[in-house]
């Protein structure tokens, strides 16, 4: 495998509550303070990486020496998603071994080259795919789980930690997205407390953030967003986390 330092999941119970918005918006503000960065999406049915960047008209690249060479976004950030291999309007039926294999190309033969960080955009739930990258990378360094604040989400949040135990691999925490007046604030800070697990922070509900999916501008090249002040705090406790998972590693 390319020499990548930490992997990242982002996963959640269950669809819509904004892993491909925490995916896109991590690492590209990973990539911005200097660490070498990978962003693979391996969301077979509904890749939405793409979009997020304003690359969707890219395709990637023929065969480098070493292998499947990554779509660059802003000379920052490697990027594989599964929309780079199909036209726009191409519906994909895949069964499980097929969805394998693929991810499987993603994982050994793009040449990622040397990384400091892969973050990698799960579909929604524990299905195939989550089943085959967790197999594939190997020494995943954590994942990061996204959930609403309803009081109903909690049990799509218990999932996602419990295969993330399941298949050995730490969590980093938890993010509530979407927090405020609509659909409440706290939930999932206490609920990171009842199972022992990181709470990184919450991300309001807000406009700018659908703005910037729908532009494909991440959100956090706009220094004046709350929601940009609070992924920092976000993006720093992950860059902590790493760090002392390394050093626990080493000793
Ligand atoms: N904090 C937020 N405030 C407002 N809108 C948001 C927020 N976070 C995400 N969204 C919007 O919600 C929609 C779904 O987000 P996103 O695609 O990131 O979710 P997802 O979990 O990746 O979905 P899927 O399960 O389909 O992959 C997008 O339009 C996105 O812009
Ligand atoms: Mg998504």
């Amino acid at each position: 495998m390319n020499n990548i330092r930490y992997k990242l999941l982002i996963m959640s119970g269950k669809g819509g509550v904004g892993k491909t918005t925490v995916s896109v918006n991590l690492a590209y503000s990973l990539a911005k303070k200097g660490f070498k960065t990978g962003l693979l999406d391996i969301d077979v049915h509904g890749p939405n990486v793409p979009k997020m960047l304003k690359l969707e008209s890219e395709k990637l690249g023929g065969k480098g020496e070493k292998g499947i060479v990554p779509v660059q976004y802003n000379n920052l950030l490697k990027v594989v998603s599964m929309a780079f291999l199909l036209k726009k309007e191409d519906a994909v039926i895949w069964r499980g071994p097929m969805k394998h294999k693929l991810i499987n190309q993603f994982v050994n033969d793009v040449e990622w080259g040397e990384l400091d960080y892969l973050v990698v955009d799960f579909p929604p739930g524990t299905g195939d795919e989550a089943i085959s990258i967790s197999q594939l990378l190997k020494d995943i360094t954590g994942s990061i789980i996204v959930s609403t604040p309803q009081q109903v989400s909690m049990i799509d949040a218990e999932r996602a930690i419990g295969f993330s135990r399941k298949v050995d691999v730490p969590v980093v925490g938890i993010i509530e997205n979407m927090a405020g007046e609509l659909f409440g604030k706290g939930t999932m800070e206490s609920f990171a407390k009842t199972k022992g697990v990181n709470y990184l922070g919450h991300l309001n509900l807000n406009r700018e953030v659908v703005l910037s999916s729908d532009s494909g501008i991440p959100f956090v090249d706009n220094e004046d967003l709350d929601v940009t002040k609070s992924f920092k705090g976000i993006t720093d406790k992950v860059i902590e986390f790493c760090k002392h998972n390394q050093s626990e590693s080493e000793d």
